[in-house]
C-alpha cells in the first residue's frame, strides 16, 4: 500500500492554501465538517458498511482519515509554519489559519483514536498481556497524547484562549513538542517492527520529523541571538512561533 502520509500532505496542502479565506472566515463550518467526518467513519467502520463498501474507497479515501494519516498532515503543516521563516508568502498564509487547522487536526484525530481505540483500549484496560509488544507500547504512547492533545485542541478554541493570560496559554501550548515528538513515537513503535513492509513509511516519517527538528532547533538559535537588541518584538514573535 502506498505512504498514506505523502499524500495526505498533499491533500492537506490543497486544503489549506484553497480554502484558506472560508477557513478563516468560517471555521466553525470547518470543526462542524470535521465531525461530521468522524462520525461517518465511525459508523462506516462499527456497522460494517466497510464489508460492502467497494474497496477503492476503503483503501484510497476512508483509510487517509481512519489511519491517521490525514489529521498527521495536518499537524505537520502546522509545526513546519511554526519552523519556517514567517516571511515567506506561503507560511504567512498557512500561519493566519494554524489555530482553526489544529483544532481540525485534532478533531479527525478523534476518528482515528475511537476507531483503534475500540479494539486496543479495551484490550489494554482488559487484558494488556495478551497484546503484542508493539501494540502496548502503542497504546500507552497514545494514552499520553490524547492527555496532551485535548487541553491543546480546547485552548486553541479563540473564546478560550480570549479568557486565558497570555503566559499561561503559551506555557500550555509548548507542549505541542511533546505531542509531535509522541507522534513520531508511535508511528516508530508501530512500523519499525514491520520494517520490510513499512520501510517507505519509516524513511518519510522520519525525514518529515528529521527536518522539522533541525529547522525548528535552528530558527530557536537564531531568535536567542537576537533577542537581546529587540526584547519586545521578540517576545511577539516568540508568541507566534510556539
Ligand atoms: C492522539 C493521537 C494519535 C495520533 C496523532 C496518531 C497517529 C498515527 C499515525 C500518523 C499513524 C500512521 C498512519 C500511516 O501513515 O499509515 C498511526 C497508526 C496507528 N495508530 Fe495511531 N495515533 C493516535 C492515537 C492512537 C490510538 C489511541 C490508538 C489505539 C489505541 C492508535 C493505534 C494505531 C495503530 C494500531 C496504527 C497502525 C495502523 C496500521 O498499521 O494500519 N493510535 N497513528
Amino acid at each position: 500500500m502506498y505512504p498514506y502520509i505523502l499524500i495526505s500532505l498533499v491533500l492537506t496542502l490543497i486544503f489549506a492554501l484553497g480554502c484558506h479565506g472560508a477557513i478563516r472566515k468560517r471555521p466553525g463550518v470547518f470543526y462542524a465538517l470535521a465531525v461530521a467526518v468522524v462520525v461517518a467513519e465511525v459508523v462506516y467502520y462499527v456497522c460494517g458498511v466497510y464489508e460492502v463498501a467497494p474497496e477503492w474507497l476503503t483503501d484510497y479515501v476512508v483509510n487517509l482519515f481512519k489511519r491517521g494519516a490525514l489529521s498527521t498532515a495536518m499537524f505537520v503543516v502546522v509545526m513546519y509554519t511554526g519552523a519556517l521563516d514567517a516571511k515567506r508568502p506561503m507560511v504567512r498564509r498557512l500561519m493566519g489559519i494554524r489555530g482553526p487547522l489544529s483544532i481540525i487536526a485534532c478533531l479527525l484525530t478523534l476518528g482515528h483514536n475511537i476507531i483503534y481505540g475500540r479494539k486496543h483500549f479495551v484490550t489494554l484496560f482488559t487484558n494488556p498481556g495478551q497484546m503484542k509488544p508493539q501494540t502496548l507500547a502503542a497504546a500507552l504512547i497514545s494514552v499520553v497524547m490524547i492527555a496532551i492533545m485535548i487541553p491543546l485542541m480546547v485552548t486553541s478554541f479563540q473564546a478560550v484562549r480570549g479568557k486565558m493570560k497570555a503566559k499561561d496559554w503559551k506555557r500550555l501550548q509548548r507542549l505541542a513538542y511533546a505531542f509531535f515528538a509522541l507522534i513520531y513515537v508511535h508511528v516508530m513503535v508501530l512500523f519499525v517492527p514491520k520494517l520490510p513492509k513499512k520501510w517507505v513509511d519509516v524513511l518519510v516519517y522520519t525525514v518529515i520529523f528529521g527536518v522539522y527538528l533541525i529547522l525548528r532547533v535552528t530558527k530557536a538559535a537564531k531568535a536567542k541571538g537576537q533577542k537581546p537588541a529587540c526584547c519586545a518584538s521578540m517576545e511577539r514573535y516568540e508568541k507566534k512561533t510556539v
